[in-house]
């Protein structure tokens, strides 16, 4: 395990209304949480400064995405420095769904982590295969070149949570089993120890994120090398997703 406290995170990707999210944020203040776990939400873009309006200080805000370097002349992007303006503290970036749907390249990913991280926003930098890659054995390679691409962009891995989540567990309801999720995490801290340093390999979180719901959480959050979650469905739910930041074991 890191020798960080539990991560867990809300990406509620591009869901949700005014109402709806208000309803969420009330739960989430109303809910007792695990005091040492770390907690962030990831909001839609629109509504994170109603988010940071109404929200338990307890909880950070992240961004889903962000520009790749000051603001300008970038029709539909959202800086860096707006996000800080709103209080965000975080960005997740390399989604699965921005590299698959979007088709958003590790370079592309890396400088926006690059900068984001030299402006001061921690950044829950995100790899994983695909089913077919997962098949044909290239898992590792695959979580391997998408962590080398951070790792030779990053200044520094203080600020960087990884979240490992396997694209054919994402949204599905198949979650990964806690065997199959802990030898990925083993790799990657292992890939860490190897080629960034030791100190970069037990100090950062490694986070599972792929249907994570109240009901599993609790085993793969034993992994010796889960060190939280990346909850996508299951984080729109308040009381559900209070469960799985209560897992920290
Ligand atoms: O970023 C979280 C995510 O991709 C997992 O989504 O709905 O499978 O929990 P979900």
């Amino acid at each position: 395990a890191s020798s960080g406290k539990f991560f867990v995170g809300g990406n509620w990707k591009c869901n949700g209304t005014r109402d709806s999210i208000s309803k969420l944020v009330s739960d989430l203040n109303s809910a007792t949480l695990e005091s040492d776990v770390d907690v962030v939400v990831a909001p839609p873009f629109v509504y994170i400064d109603q988010v940071k309006n109404s929200l338990s200080d307890r909880i950070e805000i992240a961004a889903q995405n962000c520009w790749t370097g000051k603001g300008g002349a970038f029709t539909g992007e959202i800086s860096v420095e707006q996000l800080k303006d709103l209080g965000c503290k975080w960005v997740v970036l390399g989604h699965s769904e921005r590299r698959h749907i979007i088709g958003e390249d590790d370079k592309f990913i890396g400088k926006k982590a690059a900068y984001a991280l030299s402006e001061g926003l921690g950044v829950i930098a995100c790899i994983g295969e695909l089913l077919e890659e997962r098949e044909a054995g290239k898992t590792f390679d695959v979580c391997f070149q998408q962590l080398k691409a951070f790792a030779d962009a990053v200044p520094s891995w203080d600020n960087v949570v990884i979240a490992y989540e396997p694209v054919w567990a994402i949204g599905t309801g198949k979650v990964a089993t806690p065997e199959q999720a802990q030898e990925v995490h083993a790799a990657v801290r292992d890939w860490l120890n190897k080629n960034v340093s030791a100190d970069v390999a037990s100090k950062t979180r490694i986070i599972y994120g792929g249907s994570v719901n109240g009901g599993n959480c609790a085993e793969l959050a034993k992994q010796e090398d889960i060190d939280g979650f990346l909850v996508g469905g299951a984080s729109l739910k308040g009381p559900e997703f209070a469960t799985i930041i209560n897992s920290v074991t």
